[in-house]
């Protein structure tokens, strides 16, 4: 039975069946891709990207690992710094491996800029990064998306990994949140 929408939702951007459609042909090229490399590490973003990583990863069909990390990052508003912390590391070394780092969203892009500059420092054979949503109108600087799910207008996502407040995280849709819910 299908479970009802919450009512902080304005409307739905992203349902279940074309996230899932785009999962898996992004599964798909990226096991394409790395065919012949045995050392693919996948690294997921938390919280954000678990649920990504989760459908992403039972998908592929070449041989890969999987890791974590988590970030904090200083204020998302207009006075923003873009400073990220590193709060939890990976527990697999990086260096000399294939390395896609997994994320749900790039917003400003300060998070995705500061996890390729802190990876590549540590010399993984290649690096590439994976996002399955991005807001191109909020980009504050270039952020490299290698393969990317979709583009979304800018208004605040939840769902399918994204919260508000750390809400909605496990709907299994992307949604828009009614703007009197965030806007104040
Ligand atoms: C979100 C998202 C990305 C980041 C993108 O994480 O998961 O990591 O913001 O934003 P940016 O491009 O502006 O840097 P958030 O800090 O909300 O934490 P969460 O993943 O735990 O929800």
């Amino acid at each position: 039975m299908a479970s009802e929408r919450p009512k902080a939702i304005e409307r739905v951007l992203l349902d279940e069946t074309a996230i899932q459609r785009r999962v898996a042909e992004l599964a798909a090229q990226i096991s394409a891709d790395y065919a012949d490399d045995a050392k693919l590490l996948l690294v997921g973003v938390l919280k954000g990207a678990f649920i990504f990583m989760a459908d992403l990863t039972r998908r592929l069909t070449t041989e890969h690992y999987v890791d974590f990390i988590a970030l904090s990052s200083y204020g998302k508003g207009a006075t923003s710094s873009g400073a990220v912390r590193l709060i939890m590391d990976t527990r697999e070394p990086v260096t000399d491996r294939h390395l896609l780092i997994v994320e749900d969203i790039v917003d400003t892009g300060y998070t995705l800029d500061y996890l390729v500059r802190t990876f590549r420092s540590r010399r993984p054979a290649s690096l590439r990064t994976c996002v399955l949503t991005s807001k191109p109108a909020r980009r504050k600087v270039d952020a490299e998306v290698d393969y990317l799910g979709f583009e979304l207008p800018d208004v605040w996502v939840v769902g399918y990994g994204l919260d508000y407040a750390d809400r909605y995280r496990t709907l299994p849709y992307i949604a828009a949140l009614k703007r009197e819910v965030y806007v104040r």
